[in-house]
């Protein structure tokens, strides 16, 4: 019986659905974005198995504090979120990533009922999902393959019952609302209340406004993390997509943008190139750039103006000490 050890790590899973989107839209997003007059390649393609990876990589460097602060925070506000939530709560991670801070949460809660992982790396939310499962027999567990930027239907999952009652929380944490372009980030919001029905609750991290030398050093480690993070993106185009981008000829930069309270991450071109995607001939100059990333901050007043623009109501907010980082409880009001 050879491959008995992964089937009964996999049978620990309640299920696996894969909405995974296929190369097709990674072609013609690539070669959109290439295509405008500023060179962009959306976020969501930073993750494949090796960038999930190297984001981890990313969490643990001095520089970038918001896992950190965030997990002390899940850890002091625990019991808050036990009563709030009460007994057989069951909660639903889009963007699950590592298990790091679900544990924390799963841990804090009142006997959890169970837990669904949603990821756009199927392998990653996999391997974390069955680790998760096997740690915590009495929770059930299902990971899904999905792009939570498009729609899903979650009646048309196969969840368990265990995973289709109880009080839903859906937790969002990490501030990765703040990856968004404001207007996208407020039909997020939307579609994500969407998920919620009377008394459930969106659980989400919304990371705070601070001095531009500490964000850009956050998001310009000297591990270079963040760096691999952006070149990672070239040697997936040129793995996926048949591209010959030459990752020597950039180089990444992370700018703070205080008026549009973001930091700005870019791959710039330190010579003129000509390149190929998908048989596609594309030209850089030196100095343009190909924007990767925009990391939006925000104070607490501007958060929660938002989550009220997407029918959302905070009932609930904490920050740490230093005030870096806020995490929101916020329930579904009247369509806004
Ligand atoms: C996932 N997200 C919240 C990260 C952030 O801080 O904006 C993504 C990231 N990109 C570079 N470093 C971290």
């Amino acid at each position: 019986m050879p491959d008995a050890a992964p089937a009964a790590a996999a049978s620990r899973l309640a299920f696996f659905e894969d909405l995974h989107p296929s190369t097709s839209d990674f072609r013609a997003d690539v070669l959109e974005g290439l295509t405008k007059p500023q060179k962009a390649i959306a976020p969501k393609y930073f993750y494949d198995a090796e960038g999930s990876a190297i984001f981890d990589r990313i969490t643990e460097a001095d520089e970038y504090y918001i896992t950190r602060t965030e997990l002390a925070l899940l850890d002091r506000i625990g019991p808050e979120l036990a009563k709030m939530a009460g007994p057989g709560a069951v909660v639903m991670e889009p963007g699950a990533g590592s298990s790091v801070k679900i544990r924390k949460l799963i841990d804090a809660l009142d006997a959890p009922a169970g837990y669904a992982g949603m990821d756009i790396s199927g392998e990653h939310v996999r391997a974390a999902c069955e680790a998760l499962a096997a740690d915590h027999p009495d929770l059930t567990v299902g990971a899904v393959c999905h792009d939570f930027t498009r729609p899903i239907d979650l009646d048309a999952l196969p969840l368990p019952p265990a995973l289709s009652e109880g009080c839903r929380i859906v937790f969002f944490p990490g501030s990765t609302i703040g990856n968004f372009e404001l207007i996208d980030a407020l039909a997020l919001l939307k579609t994500l209340r969407g998920w919620l029905r009377e008394n459930d609750a969106l659980l989400i991290g919304a990371d705070l406004r601070k001095s531009g030398e500490v964000l850009e050093a956050a998001y310009d480690d000297a591990g270079r993390a963040t760096a691999d993070f952006n070149f990672n993106l070239l040697t997936r185009i040129n793995r996926e997509l048949g591209g010959d981008l030459d990752p020597e000829g950039f180089e990444y930069v992370a700018h703070w943008n205080p008026y549009r309270s973001r930091v700005e991450m870019y791959l710039q071109a330190v010579r003129d190139m000509d390149f190929t995607v998908s048989g596609r001939r594309f030209n850089i100059r030196a100095e343009e750039t190909i924007h990767t990333e925009n990391s939006h901050k925000f104070t607490v007043d501007t958060f929660q103006d938002l989550a009220r623009r997407a029918g959302l109501v905070p009932r609930a907010h904490w920050t740490d000490e230093a005030r870096a980082f806020s995490t929101h409880w916020l329930v579904r009001g009247p369509e806004a």
